[in-house]
């Protein structure tokens, strides 16, 4: 176990190459087991749930080699049609292995998945689509029993789930006849993972849009370099705003990032969008904001919702957040408020009272984001602070340490104890 330890008061300034996106490779690792001649992915990131993917697909029977950042996969001797209940419980994403296994194998059994604690995360959707595509699927408490040859078929989602319109897009790869999705999810790793079955040879329509159309298809061989982490962007952008420092962010997709660096915008930075490119300068103090509402792709997401809090603790003015994807997701204000920071919350609505000191203090990160989100405090605390939870952070953000000392501030790594 290891605390993030964090002398806080310097100005992050420099510039950073993103990581390619946790959220993308997931399900890009999962597509894998769909592909005959399996698949080369490039500039994936060296993080915690990337192993826990590898070791799922390792266990199912395929190859993996990584070298770098690329990971090469071939399923060919895939053998195994069930994942254990451990395996299950490292992460939510392992959930994505159903879809495609089922289509693959004609039955399998998985448990109910993992995945930061942020209120209910149910996977219904997931199960309604699948059960409308044909298989039958039946629940022995956490364990998920699935059997059935997939047709293809019309899933009406009643929320546009990340998850289940993934899960779903794979299913319908494996299943006979067209599959249509409505209210399918929009965000950007949709599109990467559209694009990447398409180099494989599928017929998807739709991208990018609420509607996707996918004809069951054999899916070949593809090489595909992985779409660099929004998450990653907004995070160092938000500890960049919030340290009043400056930053330029390479390999970055600013039209993923619009309803992050137009809030960044409103609370006084200077954002310059580029080709591949973001950079901001923040004022000495930034401004309160109007009402933050979270909200499916393409508006702000979830994801960013605790860094963004943390960036605006010492703004002039009172922001509101108002949280409507997940029910629990608060859980990093009790250590923010040990910095000093003014919060009231009550139900979906957070109210952050800027002030205009934060004191160094411990803190316990209980998820990934709001891991990130207190460093994004401490970075602008007086004094030190200590985050334990580290392991939680690593699930999200590669070498999240050095990558805050590149830009000047001054960030460790202790180990438990010490
Ligand atoms: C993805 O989770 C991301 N994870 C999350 O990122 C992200 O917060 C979330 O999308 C929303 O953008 C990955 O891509 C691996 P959802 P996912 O299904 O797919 C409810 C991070 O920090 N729901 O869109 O699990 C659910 O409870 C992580 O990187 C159902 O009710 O999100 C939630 O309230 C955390 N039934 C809402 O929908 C279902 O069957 C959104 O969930 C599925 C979801």
């Amino acid at each position: 176990m290891e605390r993030l330890v964090i002398q806080g008061g310097a100005r992050l300034k420099g510039a950073l190459r993103v990581q390619g996106a946790k959220n993308s490779v997931l399900p890009l690792l999962a597509a894998s087991v769909l592909l005959e001649e399996g698949c080369v992915l490039h500039n994936c990131p060296r993080l915690s749930d990337v192993d826990a993917a590898v070791e799922i697909l390792e266990y199912l029977g395929c190859r993996v080699t990584r070298e770098g950042h690329s990971i090469r996969v071939d399923p060919g001797g895939l053998t195994r049609n069930h994942i254990s209940r451990e395996k299950m419980q490292t992460m939510r994403s392992t959930i994505l292995f159903l879809g495609p296994l089922l289509a693959r194998t004609g039955s399998c059994s998985v448990y109910e998945p993992g995945g930061c604690r942020l209120g209910a995360r149910p996977v219904d959707l997931h199960l309604m689509g699948l059960e409308a595509l044909g298989a039958e699927i039946t629940r022995e408490e956490d364990r998920l029993c699935c059997r059935g040859r997939l047709r293809g078929g019309r899933v009406v989602l009643p929320f546009p789930s990340v998850g289940a319109t993934e899960n779903l897009i794979l299913a319908a790869l494996g299943a006979a006849g067209t599959t249509t999705i409505y209210n399918a999810a929009r965000e950007p790793e949709i599109g990467d993972l559209i694009a990447f079955c398409r180099a494989a040879g599928a017929r998807i329509y739709g991208a990018g849009t609420s509607m996707l159309e996918i004809e069951g298809s054999a899916l070949r061989a593809a090489e595909h370099r992985v779409v660099p982490d929004r998450m990653e962007a907004a995070t160092f952008l938000t500890a960049a705003a919030g340290t009043g420092g400056e930053l330029l962010l390479t390999d970055a997709r600013p039209e993923h990032l619009t309803a992050v660096l137009q809030v960044l915008e409103a609370a006084g930075c200077r954002v310059e969008r580029g080709d591949g490119e973001i950079f901001l300068a923040a004022p000495r103090r930034l401004r309160a904001v109007p009402p933050i509402h979270t909200a499916p792709y393409p508006g702000f997401p979830t994801d960013a919702q605790a860094p963004m809090m943390a960036a605006l603790l010492r703004a002039d003015g009172v922001t509101v957040f108002d949280e409507t994807v997940f029910s629990d997701r608060y859980r990093h204000v009790p250590g923010l408020r040990r910095l000093g920071a003014e919060i009231g919350t009550a139900g979906a609505l957070a109210a952050v009272t800027g002030v205009t000191r934060l004191r160094g203090a411990d803190m316990e990160a209980t998820d990934l984001r709001g891991g990130a989100a207190m460093a994004v405090a401490a970075l602008q605390a007086e004094g030190e602070s200590r985050i334990a939870g580290v392991h939680h952070m690593m699930r999200g953000y590669e070498n999240f340490a050095q990558r805050l000392r590149s830009l000047g501030c001054a960030v460790t790594l202790e180990a438990d104890g010490a």
